[in-house]
């Protein structure tokens, strides 16, 4: 059944479908895609889809809200981008938990250039996993990502050498415990096996050819490629950290992760996701530790510059909407 897409405030319904493309384009764990959407005459609504979660890898839903919280941002700024203002209210009913967000596109205004050289990023990034080139990231593009989570209310603390080493095992640590547990692995074979015309999942061409270094960090193995010729780069590896860790807290780090993405894939940066020690629950309280007791840990990401990837499928707008209330 095809769901009619409707005008919403100034929007016009091209215009709501192509906000709404730009939210499904958004990064999710193992590609699960674990959103819904409503055009409601109030405005957008943003829905958790619970029968999408991973129980094994993602126990408490934390990345389910952080992988909604990036297509919310991506929806705020596609509006942005059209001239609009998107208010946006976290959980606007308490009675519904899986009502993430209403996003009510306000007021004609000229598009603001940020967020229009972040929109067009949108459809620019991808997650790279292929090895990434030794260099230096500049320290005004790492400045640059510092404030991208800090203006969406979280923080990409400065991680000393020591600090580092500390993250590097953890990862280890946390990979291995993953490796061991059967019911893991069950979770990721479902996901990441997947028939050629599925539009969700991790499709085994997303892997590249892994780096065979990657400066110690244990990246998960989405194919059974050959490794990548040897490199010696050491990619920046950053953790984004909330204040606090209940539902709204992990929506916003779910936006300010996708800022921190896009603000990497406008300054031609390319980046993958190191999740291991953040979803096993005893070595993310050991990160927590790490940074110094203060910050949630909710993401650690690898920067650097690889090699073209190609696209992970998404499923169609019909997929994903609700009919209206
Ligand atoms: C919260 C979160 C955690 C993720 N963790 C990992 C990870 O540990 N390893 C990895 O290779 N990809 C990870 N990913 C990337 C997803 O697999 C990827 O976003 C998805 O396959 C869609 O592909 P795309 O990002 O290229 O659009 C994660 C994504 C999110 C949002």
């Amino acid at each position: 059944m095809t769901l009619p897409i409707t005008s919403i405030g100034l929007l016009d319904a091209d215009q709501v479908k192509s906000v709404l493309g730009a939210a499904v384009l958004a990064p999710s764990t193992h590609n699960t895609q674990p959103w819904r959407f409503r055009c409601g005459p109030a405005g957008l609504e943003l829905h958790a889809d619970p029968d999408r979660a991973l129980p094994v890898a993602d126990a408490d839903q934390r990345e389910l809200l952080l992988s909604c919280g990036a297509a919310l941002f991506n929806l705020r700024t596609a509006i942005q981008a059209l001239g609009a203002h998107p208010a946006t209210t976290l959980f606007p009913r308490r009675d519904d938990p899986t009502l993430l967000a209403l996003v009510r596109p306000f007021g004609a205004r000229r598009p603001d250039p940020r967020a229009v050289e972040l929109a067009d990023a949108i459809p620019r990034r991808h997650t790279n996993r292929t090895p990434f080139e030794a260099g230096v990231i500049p320290p005004s593009v790492v400045a640059e990502l510092r404030h991208a989570a800090e203006v969406e209310q979280a923080w990409l603390p400065r991680l000393d050498a020591k600090q580092l080493e500390g993250l590097r095992e953890l990862v280890h640590k946390a990979h291995h415990v993953q490796l061991g547990n059967p019911a893991f692995l069950a979770e990721w074979q479902y996901w990441t096996a997947r028939t050629p015309d599925t539009r969700d999942g991790v499709p085994e061409y997303a892997a590249g050819a892994m780096p065979s270094n990657n400066g110690g960090w244990v990246l998960r193995d989405f194919g059974a490629r050959p490794r990548g010729r040897t490199d010696h780069s050491e990619p920046l590896v950053v953790v984004i950290g909330s204040f606090d860790d209940g539902p709204a807290d992990r929506v916003r780090a779910g936006q300010a992760m996708q800022r921190v993405l896009l603000t990497a894939t406008a300054a031609g940066l390319d980046a993958s996701f190191i999740s291991q020690p953040v979803e096993v629950p005893a070595i993310r309280a050991e990160l927590r530790q790490l940074l110094g007791g203060g910050l949630w840990p909710q993401i650690v990401l690898r920067l650097g510059r690889g090699a073209p990837v190609p696209w992970t499928p998404r499923r169609s707008l019909d997929d994903v909407l609700l009919a209206t209330a």
